[in-house]
């Protein structure tokens, strides 16, 4: 006999649609999965105020597959010219969800990100005002720093003396991928969380770089040593409501990838659901599935929970990724590397039986 398991509809705390085609390609995805999402705005050119925000989501809106429930909520792009006026009509509006902090070249389409912290105390004021949350890129970007450390040192130079500068800001540390990030929140009483990504419970390191270099690993911040994926799991999967999940489903084509200098991005919107209970029934912690992918993130941005549910069921271990065909390209999905056992059987009204 197959085994189910029934939880609210989960959300996405941390996802790229991209535009045009790949946009039209991707979003069925996560919709099909996916009551809620909050959309990062790393465009070219990028969301940064309540104008294009409302446009880009008009676009996601069109874009969806026909009956669709799925929630696109919306984040701005923080720069140093950003208007605390613009930020705070636009979140009384409801049309923007949080403000994305890219530290100019940390990742993708960065470039109009920010370099001197310093300037955005009148728009973090304001948003520590008006209760809007802070989703922080957290690396540094100093050459001299390595790529592996500059989680950690992001936090030491610039993210404390943030929070302490401003203290009433709500802060989301984004796809934490160290044991000191993890820490870190920990340490924070209130007004802190953070997103796990699917892909960093899964890799480290080593799937990256030994063996061979395998570009559909490289994400950023890219998977850092063995000991830190355990300590996101065990984070993930501790039941602690400033955790929760937020994919990065990050789609680059295969010919952005497989290049003399590959994007960095893992495009884990389809298999997620089905990786997360593999990897949490792995931790014998199947029960707090629910609470990581559908119930903290809303906790935290004060929005009600979803009043649909969404099975699982066990069935033959399948291998699982291959390839999503956009207008741009292939696309390659998320191997996390091992057959999956779980899968996404389909919505049904909360408590009656699959
Ligand atoms: O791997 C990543 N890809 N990390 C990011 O921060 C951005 C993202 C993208 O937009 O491709
Ligand atoms: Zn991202």
């Amino acid at each position: 006999m197959s085994e189910h398991l029934t939880i609210t509809r989960p959300d996405d705390w941390h996802l790229h649609l991209r535009d045009g085609a790949m946009l039209v390609a991707v979003l069925p995805e996560s919709a099909r999965h996916f009551a809620r999402a909050l959309i990062m705005p790393n465009l070219v050119p990028p969301v940064t105020t309540g104008h294009d925000a409302r446009t880009y989501r008009a676009r996601i809106l069109a874009a969806l597959p026909r009956g669709s429930g799925f929630t696109p909520l919306m984040t701005l792009y923080l720069t140093e010219q950003t208007c605390p006026d613009d930020v705070s009509a636009a979140a009384a509006e409801g049309l923007i969800t949080a403000v994305k902090l890219y530290p100019a070249g940390a990742t993708t389409n960065s470039a109009s990100g920010v370099r001197d912290f310093d300037r955005l105390r009148p728009v973090l004021e304001r948003m520590a005002e008006i209760g809007l949350p802070l989703c922080v890129h957290g690396e540094v970007t100093d050459p001299e720093v390595d790529i592996f450390d500059r989680e950690a040192m992001f936090i030491e130079r610039v993210l404390d003396p943030l929070r302490r500068a401003v203290p009433g800001l709500r802060v989301v540390l984004e796809h934490v991928t160290t044991a000191e990030g993890i820490a870190y929140v920990r340490a924070g009483e209130r007004n802190i969380a953070a997103t796990l990504t699917t892909h960093h419970l899964v890799i480290n390191r080593n799937h990256i770089l030994a063996g061979g270099i395998r570009p559909h690993y490289y994400c950023l911040p890219v998977a850092k040593r063995e000991t830190h994926r355990r300590a996101l799991r065990e984070a993930a999967t501790s039941g602690d409501p400033r955790f929760f999940l937020g994919t990065d489903s990050a789609p680059h084509t295969d010919a952005a990838k497989l290049s003399a200098c590959g994007c960095a991005g893992c495009f884990t919107a389809p298999n997620t659901l089905a990786i997360l209970a593999h990897v949490f029934e792995e931790e014998g912690a199947l029960s707090r599935l629910e609470g990581f992918a559908a119930q903290h993130g809303a906790a935290f941005y004060g929005l009600p929970q979803n009043r649909e549910t969404i099975t699982l069921e066990k069935g033959e271990p399948t291998p699982s990724g291959g390839t999503l065909e956009t207008g741009e390209g292939p696309l390659t999905i998320f191997d996390p590397g091992f057959p999956l056992a779980w899968r996404v059987a389909g919505p049904s009204a909360k408590g009656c039986p699959p």
